[in-house]
């Protein structure tokens, strides 16, 4: 028997039995390394007499595909077997009852930042950030807010150091100024976040939430102030008239600046946003003063407009009936299950804020 015929014949009988996949290796590399047994039949090839060596080729062709064919057969079943061996066993049933899991619950201040920001991001503005632990420039000299200025007092600041140079700050206002200096107006921004002053009472806690609001730009006037309010006001507490009072009123870095107030009352226990006779002030505002525009490299001649520093804990207080700030802040499991929120109810303007 030929060399060719006993080796056709020894591996065929080998890949028809049960073999695993280090052993259909094995026979890969037996026949079809660089020192295989097919591979040195080929280098064999031009010490064939001539008048063979057609024939031998041919052949020898022959049996490498036959080989190589049923190698690559086996190596798809072993795979095919393997890939249904692990379906098996990693087998879902998706018939079994769920099982009871402790479920997180999305805070209220939580969603009424999200609220806020998908309201303000329908009119164009976009979302900053800045971080908790501010220096005294951007919080108050940048601002408009000089040493000694008697602004400052009425801040309670939390001052980190002796020098009074790093703070925890005590507005979201400097991220104004963070944002003025990082880039070229116009500007339209929203800055959501932590603030903090040395107060504590039923409607002060040490931390708060303030969302900032900058429209800079070549025409921007007290005109679009009111209307920026006026919509937010009504998409956040979904109401289709609201009753606002600007009252005058004064900070360092506006001019002018007017403190809002919206107006509503209690029935049956309820308070109802746009009717009746009370009043509450929500936010700060006014018209960028130059002097803080000119600290951030903008030309007040060409570039105005306005800024507003929102209390976000207020708002939802009003808008989800929660009677006493410090409970935001208790981390008491029972509350945030009642009054926390669905985290797959991410609020949108055209979904609905409060489902
Ligand atoms: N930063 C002011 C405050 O915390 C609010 C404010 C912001 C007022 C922007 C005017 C403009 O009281």
């Amino acid at each position: 028997m030929s060399d060719l015929k006993k080796i056709k014949d020894e591996f065929l009988s080998k890949l028809r039995s049960k073999l695993d996949l280090s052993e259909v290796n094995k026979i890969k590399s037996d026949l079809f390394s660089k020192n295989g047994l097919i591979t040195n039949q080929f280098k064999k090839i031009g010490s064939i007499p001539e008048s063979e060596r057609k024939k031998y080729a041919t052949d020898l062709n022959a049996i490498k595909d036959e080989l190589q064919d049923l190698i690559t057969l086996k190596l798809n079943e072993i795979e095919t077997l393997e890939v249904n061996e692990k379906l098996q066993n990693e087998k879902v049933d998706v018939t079994l009852p769920e099982r009871p899991i402790a479920r997180g619950k999305i805070h209220p201040v939580s969603q009424t930042i999200d609220e806020i920001s998908s309201i303000f991001s329908e009119i164009g503005f976009s979302v900053e950030e800045g971080p908790d632990v501010e220096n005294e420039y951007n919080n108050f000299t940048a601002l408009n807010t000089p040493e000694h200025h008697p602004a400052r007092d009425m801040h309670d600041t939390f001052y980190l150091d002796e020098k009074k140079q790093k703070l925890l700050r005590t507005h979201t206002s400097p991220v104004q100024i963070r944002t003025m200096l990082k880039d070229k107006p116009p500007f339209k921004i929203i800055a959501p976040g932590r603030t903090y002053r040395s107060d504590s009472d039923q409607t002060h806690s040490p931390m708060f939430h303030q969302v900032e609001g900058l429209h800079i730009d070549k025409n921007i006037n007290m005109g679009d102030l009111k209307g920026c309010l006026n919509y937010f006001i009504k998409e956040f507490f979904e109401v289709d008239k609201i009753k606002m009072r600007f009252r005058p009123s004064h900070f360092p870095f506006t001019e002018p600046s007017a403190e809002v107030d919206i107006g509503y009352k209690i029935k049956d226990g309820k308070i109802i946003i746009g009717e009746g006779d009370q009043w509450l002030e929500i936010l700060g505002c006014g018209m960028v003063h130059p002097n803080v525009l000119k600290n951030v490299k903008v030309d007040p001649n060409k570039f105005q407009g306005y800024a507003f520093g929102i209390g976000i804990d207020r708002l939802a207080m009003l808008k989800y009936g929660i009677n006493d700030l410090r409970a935001f802040f208790e981390c008491d499991y029972r509350w945030l299950n009642h009054f926390g929120f669905d985290p797959l109810d991410v609020p949108t303007n055209y979904r609905g804020l409060s489902r």
